[in-house]
């Protein structure tokens, strides 16, 4: 091989013993990392448009080591030129394929705010209430009020699930946040990452930039559980090896939907035809962890659906796209008030970030004192009511939350029932 032909060019396919080259997963991520001193891209023709994601890069699609070869000593490039990019496919946005909206959920005020707060400011939001009250139904249209991603952020997320092994080709850049909902019997590699054998991205990683669901969320394994408070707090997961480390990006929202019983039959008010003891019901929710129920930022107890909402109420709730329209609007706001940080929703912004640059007045604070006081809650909780306050100013078009924000965010912390 001519040395000098092979500068500025990077090779990446899994090569057969026929000579034949195979599509590997991570294409994405490999060619924005080389991007720097690489200006031409071989791959096996199925990761095609996957490298040309990438602006700036030639890619070049080849079937066989010996197109390679041959073009290299100065004959004709492989046959398969980069294919023109399909539109940008939604790939794991399932909520939007089945055209799910918020309008659907009825009555259900407190939790349809709570999502549109969780949407706003990137919190954690659990629900628990009764069957069939629309837990799962009103986290599934979460992704329907988020706004897209910006490229940057695209990139990061296309790339994790092409690590993954999930791009399918020709998707395009995966432009909807994510939203994955991994069932309550999978693994601590499953969610968290891990495997045998080559290192995965978990669930955890995979909801990057998006929503992990865990419906049924006591049903899930305890350690699991335990094992998502370190990404939450640290926004990776870091999976170490003897030989290797692997850090995954994980900045998720949490959301969790709960029954307040194993039994589940809590359907009515109150608990009628409910036949778990007390003891039996605190010991099905201690299953999800006090340091996890610490991480969630709002915490929601619905009531059953009530006979007039769910029959007699004609007038239908807020769509999607209005809620969207206040969700972008307050993104906006938080976006500028962090302009020149590293932080973009209220969310993320560290708890000491969060005390010397954007205190509330201290005439806001008083029932926030006293909570703290009566021992209600947490240095982190007091850190979290305020980040939820400020979402609470963003969505009102306010400068900085008042008392009233504060309460209600304290409210949101503690649990509110109707
Ligand atoms: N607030 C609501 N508005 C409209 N329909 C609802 C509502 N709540 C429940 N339903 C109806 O009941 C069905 C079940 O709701 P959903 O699956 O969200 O309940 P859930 O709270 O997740 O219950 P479970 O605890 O059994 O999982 C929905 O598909 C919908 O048809
Ligand atoms: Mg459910």
């Amino acid at each position: 091989m001519p040395l000098p032909a092979l500068a500025g060019k990077m090779f990446l396919a899994e090569l057969g013993l026929d000579g034949r080259l195979r599509p590997v997963p991570g294409v994405l991520p490999a060619v924005v990392a080389a991007e720097a001193g690489i200006d031409t891209v071989v791959v096996a023709a199925q990761n095609v448009a996957e490298a040309a994601l990438v602006p700036g890069v030639q890619v070049l699609g080849a079937s066989s080591l010996v197109e390679v070869i041959i073009w290299l000593r100065g004959g004709p490039p492989p046959s398969l030129p980069a294919a023109p990019e399909p539109p940008p496919g939604p790939a794991p946005a399932l909520a939007m394929a089945k055209k799910l909206d918020l309008a659907e959920v009825l009555g259900q005020a407190e939790a349809r705010l709570a999502a549109e707060i969780c949407a706003a400011g990137g919190h954690n939001l659990s629900l628990l209430g009764p069957p069939g009250a629309g837990k799962t139904m009103l986290a599934e249209r979460l992704p329907t009020i988020l706004p897209p991603l910006d490229t940057a952020a695209a990139i990061e997320v296309t790339s994790i699930h092409s690590v993954a092994g999930h791009l399918t080709p020709g998707s395009g850049l995966m432009t909807v946040p994510p939203f994955w909902a991994p069932h309550h019997t999978a693994s601590m590699a499953a969610i968290v990452g891990g495997g045998s054998g080559v290192i995965r991205p978990g669930a955890a990683s995979l909801a990057h930039r998006g929503i992990l669901f865990l419906d049924e969320a006591p049903e899930f394994h305890r350690d699991v559980l335990d094992a998502l408070c370190q990404p939450l707090e640290s926004g990776e997961v870091v999976i170490a090896r003897a030989s290797s480390r692997a850090v995954f990006p994980a900045r998720f929202t949490l959301v969790l939907a709960a029954n307040p019983c194993p039994c589940a039959k809590t359907a009515g008010p109150g608990t009628s035809g409910c036949s778990c003891s007390p003891a039996a019901r605190r010991r099905y929710l201690a299953r999800i962890s006090g340091p996890l129920l610490d991480r969630v930022d709002v915490k929601v107890r619905l009531q059953p659906v009530s006979r007039r909402d769910m029959l007699y109420d004609r007038k239908f709730a807020e769509s999607s796209a209005v809620v969207a329209q206040r969700v972008v609007a307050a993104r906006e706001r938080c976006a500028a008030r962090l302009a020149g940080t590293p932080w973009r929703m209220n969310a993320e912004v560290p708890g000491t970030v969060l005390r010397r640059m954007f205190p509330p007045r201290p005439a806001a604070l008083t029932s926030l004192d006293r909570a703290m006081e009566l021992g209600q809650v947490s240095a982190r909780g007091a850190d979290k009511i305020v980040r939820v306050a400020w979402s609470l100013a963003d969505l009102a078009g306010q400068g900085e939350p008042g008392a009233d924000q504060v309460n209600l965010a304290i409210g949101l912390w503690l649990g509110v029932t109707q």
